[in-house]
């Protein structure tokens, strides 16, 4: 399918997707985000792929919401559209693991849609924040939610009120981000990720997603029993006894549900 806004490509099991607005330095309007939603389902369904990468270009991996699609919007038109929640959410949603390849500036809405995937690797030129404030307005994508858990309130409270942008060290220091690579290895680096990840047992991966998401929505003992009823899940699964047996036999294990 040709897409106006994106790039989908798939690249051996992993499904690549690059936000392709260069005069608006990927500025997320609502046709981006519509066919986002399409190339997101698409990969969801394609049994052929166990992993996905979401990036942007070497200068922006998105600057936000689309500043001048929104200017003139009302409180009853967003409130009626559900803006942001609709179409956005789907990448919280996705089920195969995501990783976001930051390079330039995740602002805004784009620092929040790389907070919806699974780990952000960024380029050492990457930069993130939430400037809403300076437009008189709140982050509406999960920015004052996800933000705050992954680098708690102090910065959060910093970066939010402030509207001011953390380059990629302070973000690693942080915990927003997994790991900083050269601008020139992000790519590569996202892709080893996604491929080694799609080359491991797919209903394990999506076990193993799941429950580390259910650690910021439960209380430690219930995310340890969920943990625990996947976890002996795990061992009713054909992949569970060829892991273990391509152990024991010293041979690389072939996953049969990939
Ligand atoms: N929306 C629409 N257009 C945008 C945009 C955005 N978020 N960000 C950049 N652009 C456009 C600019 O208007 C400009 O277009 P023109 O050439 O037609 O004027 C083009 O992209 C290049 O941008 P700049 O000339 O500004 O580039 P720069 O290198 O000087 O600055 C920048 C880069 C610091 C990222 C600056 O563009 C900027 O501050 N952008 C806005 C960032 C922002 O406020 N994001 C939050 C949006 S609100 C939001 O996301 C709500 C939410 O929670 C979901």
């Amino acid at each position: 399918m040709a897409f106006a806004t994106i790039e989908l490509e798939k690249k051996g099991r992993v499904g690549l997707i690059r936000l392709n607005r260069p005069q608006a330095l990927n500025a997320l309007c609502d046709e981006l985000v519509r066919e986002l939603g399409t190339a997101l389902n698409e990969l969801e369904a394609d049994s052929a792929i166990g992993a996905i990468v979401l990036t942007g270009s070497e200068k922006a991996f998105a600057a936000g919401a689309d500043i001048k699609e929104m200017k003139d919007r009302g409180f009853v038109d967003v409130l009626v559209a559900d803006f942001i929640t609709n179409g956005w959410e789907r990448i919280s949603t996705v089920r195969k693991p995501i990783i976001a390849a930051v390079a330039g500036f995740a602002l805004g809405g784009g620092c929040e849609i790389a907070m919806m995937c699974d780990f952000i690797i960024a380029a050492e030129n990457a930069k993130f924040g939430q400037p809403e404030i300076t437009l008189g307005i709140i982050p509406g994508a999960g920015g004052t939610q996800r933000l705050t858990r992954a680098v708690g309130k102090a910065k959060a409270m910093d970066l939010v009120l402030t509207g001011r942008m953390m380059d990629a060290a302070e973000a690693e220091r942080s915990g927003l981000v997994a790991r900083v690579v050269a601008a020139e290895k992000l790519l590569d680096e996202a892709l080893a990720a996604a491929e080694k990840i799609a080359g491991f047992s797919l209903p394990i991966v999506l076990m193993a997603k799941e429950s580390v998401n259910r650690a910021f929505e439960s209380s430690l003992a219930e995310g340890i029993k969920f943990e625990r009823r996947l976890f002996h899940a795990a061992f009713g699964t054909e992949d569970q006894k060829e892991g273990m047996a391509a152990f024991v036999e010293k041979r690389k294990p072939v996953f049969k549900h990939r």
